[in-house]
């Protein structure tokens, strides 16, 4: 069985095989109407989305098949207290594959450990979000022609914004990668993933608190939200909102043909009057989230029939180690569920495996 909770759950070659696929797709829509016939996909959000439900709906009917699902959990069984292991397991007697975001870190990684049919993340938390940055590759690809040599600047709120988290593994796995991370000091990226991604592959990174200073030399300006609902502390997200605002005149610096990158929503972090500019691939991008994720279906659904041991999520196959530690972030689905605890060994001690928070007093 194969799933996608993290983007290194599939090796660079299939990447590259989702997205030859998705420019197949789009070259070619007709070919791609009816493969998915008789097949379900289910969709269950447990957390608010417009890009990421939709588009997964709209990929899944342009190849043939049906959707079910929830928007909210409010109005399934998991208000009851249903869990997530036991609502996978219901709902793969419905469905060929499921799509789930979930508020809490893991939960995805969770279902994948009882689901009989494939598992897609479509976003957990502030830990990952795989479908976003094939999205981000595709767009990459499209734009820019390539995905390497590139330096890209990440802005805005890097702690808690999921999408760059899995864009900067993704890309890590690139050769000339350069990142540049322009965050405020309460919102820089979480060390380990500096660490962990970063420094263990090679990929030059700095760290800057300006736009202005590294705008003329970047390819690609990914722009994020501050994101609220993340927030413990109110007070703290109302002096941080606004700590980057792209407009057009802090672009003059920029190249040429630089692209400026949002996984959506916006709210004040680009000024309206910049979405005119041809450097604005924001909403192209958006409508790249069809393609890659009818793509990302197709695959998934042909890897996961083909049943060979090396289709196995790399990730699954026997490197974690069960303890009784308790994970020590709060928005971990093993704090809120009856989970098996896993964790994994990093160079720093070890790290939970559902949400990657360092585990405290451990050996
Ligand atoms: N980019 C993204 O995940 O958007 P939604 O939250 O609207 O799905």
């Amino acid at each position: 069985m194969r799933h996608l909770i993290d983007t290194t759950d599939i090796s660079v070659a299939e990447v590259d095989q989702i997205l030859e696929t998705a420019l197949d797709i789009i070259a070619n829509r007709q070919k791609y109407s009816e493969v998915l016939k008789g097949k379900k996909l289910a969709t269950l959000f447990y957390e608010p989305s417009t890009r990421t439900r939709l588009s997964f709906t709209s990929a899944m009917m342009e190849l043939g098949g049906n959707v079910l699902g929830f928007s909210d959990a409010a109005s399934s069984s998991v208000s009851k207290g249903e869990t997530v292991a036991d609502t996978v397991r219901v709902i793969g007697c419905f469905a060929d594959i499921i799509a789930m975001r979930h508020s809490k870190e893991g939960a995805p990684l969770v279902a994948s450990h009882y689901s009989e049919v494939p598992i897609i993340n479509a976003g957990d938390g502030s830990h990952a979000h795989p479908t976003q940055t094939l999205t981000d590759l595709l767009t990459i690809r499209r734009e820019k022609g390539r995905l390497n040599n590139l330096t890209i600047g990440f802005c805005g709120d890097l702690k808690f914004g999921r999408t760059v988290h899995s864009l900067i593994k993704a890309l890590s796995r690139y050769e000339g990668i350069n990142v540049v991370l322009i965050a405020p000091e309460e919102l820089r990226l979480p060390s380990y993933i500096r660490r962990e991604v970063c420094d263990k592959n090679n990929v030059p990174t700095r760290e800057v608190t300006t736009m202005e200073e590294v705008m003329p030399e970047l390819d690609i300006l990914y722009m994020t939200r501050v994101q609220k609902e993340r927030f413990l502390d109110e007070e703290e997200f109302e002096r941080l909102k606004d700590s980057f605002i792209l407009n057009p005149e802090r672009l003059k610096a920029a190249k040429e043909d630089m692209i400026i990158l949002h996984p959506l929503p916006r709210v004040n972090e680009i000024t309206r009057d910049v979405d005119n500019d041809p450097r604005a691939a924001y909403f192209r991008q958006v409508e790249n989230g069809k393609f890659v994720r009818m793509a990302l279906i197709y695959n998934l659904l042909k890897w996961s029939s083909e049943r060979s041991e090396s289709k196995i999520t790399p990730r699954l196959r026997g490197e974690l180690v069960r303890n009784d530690w308790r994970c020590s972030n709060r928005q971990c689905i093993s704090n809120m569920e009856d989970v098996d605890k896993l964790f994994h060994e990093a160079a720093d001690g070890y790290r939970c495996a559902y949400c990657e928070a360092k585990v405290k007093n451990n050996k």
